[in-house]
């Protein structure tokens, strides 16, 4: 096969068009879903982060409430602004934005969003619900992956897929998710002796680790499909992305660019986790 660029940009419009459609049939009967977004600090990626996700709410007809709190916010007081979110009538889904200042606690407060506006999908019980086979939400980024595969054609199922990384954000639920569309799946991480030969025999290949060139083009087959879920600044200020784009798009393969591949996708199955708080089961 030739090389074929996915490109998230283009998907993750087809998404927004559709939830957009949704929301839109949500709005006659007089239902607007709203999200509200937490961002505590001045971290810059995340400021742009939740800048897009508030852009993608507008474009597609969510409204959005943001809460921007100080660097120095103390736990009590994010604790106790969760929870009112959690109460309140208008608010469907609640996000807030990673990675938090030091001195706050993460878990707790992951812990503390309610499952039924846990937008993320990041709350225990919500994992737990993707493991058994029910999910309620489905994680954005491990989603937007499983979207990329299918809407550019491959098939998951019968498939060797090999995910590289770990986390609880992306590496183990997309494996769940690649599982549940009956792919086989190997799960690498800075342990694994061997990746090359592992990933040398994948049909698909997810690669989030957080470091440039973790995938090199002697790793991957002809006819494999790549998603690089890695954002990387580069020394010049570009991005990058886990995989070395530049050689392993040389060899036949589909691959996701960084950026405007996996990143887009993030949102825009966010976009759809909103719909899905407000419609219920
Ligand atoms: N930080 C990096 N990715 C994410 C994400 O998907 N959701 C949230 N809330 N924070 C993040």
């Amino acid at each position: 096969m030739e090389f074929t660029k996915i490109d998230g940009l283009k998907i993750s419009a087809e998404v927004k068009a559709e939830v957009k459609e949704e929301v839109g049939r949500l709005a006659e009967i007089g239902v607007v879903p709203c999200l509200a977004v937490v961002l505590v600090g001045d971290d810059p990626a995340s400021k742009i982060y939740v800048a897009n996700k508030q852009k993608a709410c507008e474009a597609v007809g969510i409204k959005s409430l943001s809460y921007i709190l100080p660097e120095d916010t103390e736990q009590d007081e994010l604790d106790e602004l969760i929870e009112s979110l959690n109460e309140s009538g208008e608010v469907n889904g609640i996000l807030v934005q990673l990675p938090l200042p030091k001195h706050l606690d993460e878990d707790r407060v992951i812990k503390l969003i309610s499952p039924k506006k846990d937008v993320d999908c990041f709350h225990p019980y919500n994992v737990g619900r993707l493991w058994t086979g029910d999910p309620f939400f489905l994680p954005c980024t491990p989603a937007g992956v499983i979207e990329l595969i299918k809407r550019s054609g491959f098939e998951i199922e019968g498939k060797d897929c090999v995910v590289i990384g770990r986390s609880n954000i992306v590496g183990k639920p997309v494996s769940a998710l690649l599982q549940a569309e009956n792919g086989t799946v190997t799960m690498c991480h800075s342990k694994t002796k061997n990746l090359g030969e592992i990933c040398k025999r994948a049909d698909i290949i997810v690669v989030a680790t957080g470091h440039p060139n973790t995938l090199t083009a002697d790793m991957v087959k002809n006819g494999a499909v790549v998603i690089d879920v890695g954002i990387n600044r580069k020394p010049d200020g570009k991005l990058c992305g886990d995989a070395d784009y530049e050689n392993i798009s040389k060899k036949g393969v589909a691959m996701t660019p960084v950026p405007g591949g996996v990143g887009p996708m993030t949102i825009a199955m966010l976009m759809k986790n909103c719909v899905k708080a407000v419609s219920g089961e």
